[in-house]
């Protein structure tokens, strides 16, 4: 009897999970992806225990037929790729079919789906790779798909898994890397019913690159745009005043496809070379451009590597946007001057690994994702005090000394008992705006009609959802009108709000998911109004001179430090010269 038996198609989904399935992270990669193949214009993403338990991803793209439905859980089944010409010309994220066969091998997996318009939609389940059951579902305009217990039945993968933090920090590095890449898409990401990732749909790629890598970035970001026969090279990059430790910051796109190609990458650093101080890595969100036909994206598992066919063309064209962008930068003109005096080495050190630590967590909110397990064990540096944020003592902020700033983006202070303390100016002034609009709601205020009014042009089925909300967000202090046919009229806003500037068309996108149609919960009344904060101080925001800095650290004192809205910034660190003499034998870059 011959030895040799053909694996059962059960088995074969398994073994290519085991390739493009390695974490939930992979499983959130590959189904946004597919939502945006779909061209969706909103993608949400909802996950438990950190994708372990479950992961569930909602669009609204154009859906699948029944037949289809039932055709994309079989292995090589896809509607990207037609022949073989097709595989040299790929647009889509997409075109091995093996997504959905293989994720559904390793989990219990449901996929709820309709075509605009349909009057009926389709359930398909599977168990572990199990037959497929399908049913009749209420239409959704679009697709939910839905993977619990990820590896329940291939328990030698699930014990390769980290602890929950960790894979869900992987899962929040695989949205950032999509929604980079497709800034007119909305991208929101929830754990455990906790909103980390809320990212409107712009024209703006500056704006989600602030969103996404934090807003430290955004005074730093250097437009590059370098556009050749056959290749373009465009998007930002941090000026050498922001870096990083590590390379994580170092964004790569080939055809709106994340890659992390050595050759990309390593002609980018090689741009920076003489810009960065040894051991630092840029920060960049760099997209490079061409003719689908002059890059093979079918060399890599995960299509994380790519080959092109004229690698030299792409690296010339990266350098000589990269140099152009850093010769003309505004920093290069003040290179040669010494830091102010009152920056002394040690402060620098200090706020240098600080600042490195701040922009490792994106957006730097309170409640920060633990950081990996080998930092957790050792109090990370300069944030000695976190509760300081929760609870800092009366009068704390007046009585600081200020010395200088850093970057034009961090204010340097003495603090009591001979602690250095860093302040974020940006999070001074989002606090100072909180507490005045809730103020202003606490006392019932509202703000006189007719000395304001603006109009905002939304889709048909977002100004429906604002105009549901209209008794919320007057609560809010928002008083619309219906234009008709999606346009809405803003007649009173708070005077925080109406200072001509701020993007109201990206605020309602903003507050729509996360007000309700009746507002009376405190909690979400309260980070609703953080998010009008941020959005007020954050189109006008510019660091105030340094003569102001004392009034804005006195108004401080006087704002409620209880007042929590969920999506909040870290207002100041404190170091104590303790830690900083334990630490100065070290070099400032050993990180
Ligand atoms: N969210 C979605 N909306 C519409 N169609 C989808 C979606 N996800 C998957 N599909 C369909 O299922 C097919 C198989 O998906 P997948 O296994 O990820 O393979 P691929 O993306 O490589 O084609 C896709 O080609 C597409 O036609
Ligand atoms: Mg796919």
């Amino acid at each position: 009897m011959g030895r040799i038996r053909l694996l059962s198609d059960e088995l074969i989904n398994q073994i290519a999970a085991g390739e493009v399935v390695e974490r939930p992270a992979s499983v959130v990669k590959e189904l946004a992806e597919n939502a945006v193949d779909a061209q969706a214009t909103s993608v949400r993403v909802q996950l438990a225990e950190g994708g372990l338990s479950a992961i569930t991803i909602i669009d609204d793209g154009f859906g699948m037929s029944r037949d289809d439905a039932r055709l994309c859980l079989e292995r090589h089944a896809t509607s990207k790729l037609a022949d073989a010409d097709g595989l040299f010309q790929i647009v889509t994220k997409g075109f091995r079919g093996e997504a959905i066969p293989s994720i559904a091998s390793v989990s219990r997996f449901s996929l709820t789906t309709s075509e605009p318009g349909a009057a009926v939609g389709t359930r398909v389940v599977v168990e572990g790779g199990s037959a497929a059951s399908i049913e009749d579902a209420a239409p959704l305009a679009g697709t939910r798909i839905d993977v619990l217990d990820l590896f329940f039945n291939v328990p030698a993968r699930r014990k390769f898994l980290k602890r929950e933090s960790t894979e869900l920090t992987h899962c929040e590095e695989a949205v950032v890397r999509l929604a980079l890449a497709h800034p007119k898409v909305s991208f929101s990401l929830e754990h455990g019913g906790r909103r980390l990732i809320s990212s409107a749909a712009t024209d703006d790629l500056r704006e989600r690159i602030a969103e996404l890598l934090g807003g430290e970035a955004l005074p730093h970001l250097l437009a590059i745009d370098e556009r050749r026969l056959g290749v373009s090279v465009t998007g930002f990059i941090a000026s050498p005043e922001f870096t990083l430790p590590t390379a994580r910051g170092l964004y790569t796109f080939v055809n709106r496809r994340y890659v992390r190609d050595r050759g990309v990458n390593s002609a980018v650093q090689r741009a920076f070379q003489d810009s960065l101080p040894p051991g630092r890595q840029p920060v960049t969100a760099i997209f490079i451009d061409l003719d689908p036909r002059a890059v093979d994206v079918n060399v890599h598992p995960q299509k994380l590597e790519v080959r092109f066919s004229d690698p030299r063309s792409i690296q010339e064209a990266l350098s000589a946007a990269i140099g152009r962008a850093l010769k003309a930068a505004p920093w290069r003109q003040n290179a040669g001057q010494p830091l102010p005096e009152a920056v002394h080495a040690q402060y620098a050190m200090a706020v240098d690994r600080f600042l490195a630590r701040a922009s490792e967590t994106p957006g730097a909110f309170l409640e920060p994702v633990p950081l990996p397990s080998a930092e957790a064990t050792r109090a990370p540096f300069g944030t000695a005090r976190p509760q300081l944020n929760d609870d800092p003592p009366p009068g704390y902020f007046g009585a600081l000394r200020f010395k200088g700033d850093l970057g034009r983006r961090f204010w340097l202070c003495e603090g009591p008992g001979g602690t250095l303390v860093v302040v974020d100016p940006f999070a001074v002034e989002e606090r100072l705006a909180l507490q005045s609009l809730v103020d202003r709601h606490r006392a019932g205020e509202v703000t006189e009609a007719g000395l304001f009014s603006t109009t905002v042009s939304l889709g048909p089925d977002e100004a429906a959802a604002v105009l549901a909300r209209a008794s919320s967000f007057a609560r809010l202090g928002l008083e619309l009108d219906d234009f008709g046919q999606g346009s809405l009229a803003i007649r009173r806003a708070p005077p925080e709000l109406s200072g001509g500037a701020v993007d109201f068309t990206a605020l309602l996108r903003e507050l729509v998911p996360l007000v309700p149609v009746e507002l009376t919960d405190d909690d979400q009344l309260m980070d609703a109004l953080g998010v009008m904060a941020h959005r007020a101080v954050s189109t006008t925001w510019r660091a105030p001179s340094h003569d102001e800095v004392h009034a804005r650290l006195a108004a401080l004192d006087g704002t409620d430090f209880l007042l929590r809205p969920r999506r909040q910034r870290v207002v100041v660190h404190e170091l104590p010269l303790l830690e900083l003499e334990s630490r100065s034998g070290e070099s400032p870059r050993s990180r």
